[in-house]
């Protein structure tokens, strides 16, 4: 990488298994920091073993929200001394403020485990004529089970003011098999999460849609 590469920040508070992806392509982008909220998500390790700069920034008081207001400046000016072309959430846990998403709202992206669509509708219409109930949240791929749902799947999109609400920049279905548990169907959500986000990064890297 040379100090002219497509600068990614990913924010995580689990697993990792998609920045763990993103750090083993970098291929015309390079993954300049990793910053979690939790001290015991797996991607810190991740981050510190690919030698990337990792922060962790737990947010101690989530219901006080003077702390909270402070905890979400500081992580904010932790990715901005990063001059980030883009920021990732891979699987980053917190809804954050609109004042935050307002300083990276133009180059920041998440990923979520289920089917969206770009506006904040509450049914969506699939290409087969099938209209499934709309699952935002912490626990999509539960809730997808729970309602007996026959497909559901993974979307990134681009990040604005409403939580899971923003133009989608790819969108994959999974169906549903009568025998998963919430484990097997997130686990063959993230065998599609994991290549879309490399190639949506590499994407936004050469400028397809611009950042
Ligand atoms: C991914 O499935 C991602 O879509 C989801 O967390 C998982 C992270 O997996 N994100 C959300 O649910 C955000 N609301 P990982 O830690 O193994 O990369």
């Amino acid at each position: 990488m040379t100090d002219a590469a497509f600068r990614v920040v990913v924010l995580v508070s689990g697993s990792g298994s998609n920045l763990q992806a993103l750090l083993d392509d970098q291929t015309g982008y390079e993954v300049v920091a990793v910053v979690a909220d939790r001290s015991k998500a797996a991607g810190i390790e991740r981050g510190l073993r690919a030698n990337v700069a990792t922060v962790c920034l737990p947010l101690r008081h989530p219901k006080d929200s003077e702390a909270r207001h402070a905890w979400e400046e500081v992580v904010a000016r932790v990715i901005a001394a990063f001059a980030p072309d883009l920021v990732v959430m891979a699987g980053w846990m917190r809804v954050m403020s609109s004042r935050f998403v307002a300083q990276f709202a133009d180059r920041m992206i998440n990923q979520h485990p289920a089917l969206l669509p770009s506006d904040g509708a509450a049914t969506m219409p699939l290409s087969d004529g099938q209209v499934i109930p709309v699952i935002r949240g912490a626990h999509a791929v539960r809730d997808a089970l729970m309602l007996g749902l026959p497909v559901t799947g993974c979307t990134i999109h681009r990040v604005t003011e409403e939580v899971d609400v923003g133009p989608i920049l790819a969108q994959v279905r999974v169906p549903i098999l009568p025998d998963d548990t919430e484990a097997s169907l997130h686990e063959r959500i993230k065998q599609v999460e994991r290549p879309l986000i490399v190639q949506i990064v590499r994407e936004l890297a050469q400028g397809s849609p611009a950042p």
